[in-house]
């Protein structure tokens, strides 16, 4: 049977990749990201496999939303990837309150929200995949102006650990992926000039993978995918 995956964050970068990939895959996919430019290029790579949805993930709507389109059209969902992010550039004592606020926002606490309200949407067996980062793994190298950013990815990986322990009964698996360099436009806010070993599209067939078949092998493990950040 065809599965359907939920991926936010799909306009640009890492998000938009592993759409294209699981669609060419024969993956359903419903895509979620603000802005319609680059949603409206996933459709016309392939309207028959891809959804897409405009909603902000922070918006407490976005859930109905999403809860609307599933029902509309008979989805269930086998596995979300929790990818879209935020990564603010400043240092420690230039972050404001709205600052940190807005961080942990979009990046744990949205995620924590959607897999709430769509959770008995999930099939038996299904994935929650949360996007991570080298940053937020601990022992990792740490760098200057992404105390925020980190401590968000650090808190997604602990979440992770924990869905995974409560939503065992229901068979329901959860990992972390913490991700090193890769080359989007968020690597060049954080690292600006910076090359990444990386290209988006070639790590969107790691997650694609490791969204759909993953859980066969791993729960509750928040797992490095690098080749060039030292632990
Ligand atoms: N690139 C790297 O080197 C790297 C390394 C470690 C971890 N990561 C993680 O990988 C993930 C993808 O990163 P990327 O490099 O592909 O970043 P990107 O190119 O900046 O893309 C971020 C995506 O998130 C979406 N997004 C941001 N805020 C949103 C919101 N409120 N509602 C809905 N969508 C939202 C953006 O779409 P709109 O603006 O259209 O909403 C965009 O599609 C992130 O979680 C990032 O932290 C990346």
């Amino acid at each position: 049977m065809q599965k359907h995956v939920i991926i936010t964050g799909a306009s640009r970068g890492i998000g938009f990749e592993t759409a294209k990939y699981l669609a060419s895959k024969n993956t359903l996919v419903t895509a979620i990201a603000r802005s319609v430019s680059g949603l409206r290029e996933l459709k016309a790579f392939n309207n028959e496999n891809i959804f897409t949805l405009q909603l902000d993930i922070t918006d407490p709507k976005s859930s109905h939303a999403i809860i609307n389109h599933l029902n509309k059209s008979e989805l269930y969902i086998n596995g979300i990837l929790h990818n879209a992010g935020l990564l603010i550039n400043k240092p420690f004592m230039e972050l404001s309150d709205a600052d940190w606020e807005s961080q942990f926002r979009v990046n744990l606490l949205s995620p924590a929200r959607l897999t709430r309200n769509l959770l008995d949407r999930f099939s038996d067996n299904s994935h929650i995949l949360n996007i991570g980062s080298m940053g937020g793994y601990q022992g990792s190298s740490k760098f200057s102006g992404l105390s925020a950013y980190s401590a968000t990815k650090g808190g997604l990986g602990i979440l992770t650990e924990c869905l995974a322990a409560e939503l065992e009964s229901k068979n329901i698996s959860a990992n972390c992926l913490c991700l090193g360099a890769v080359q989007t436009e968020m690597l060049e806010q954080a690292f600006p000039g910076f090359k990444a070993p990386i290209q988006a599209n070639s790590m969107a067939e790691y997650i694609g993978d490791f969204l759909l078949y993953g859980h066969k092998f791993y729960n509750g493990q928040i797992l490095p995918v690098t080749i060039g950040n030292p632990t």
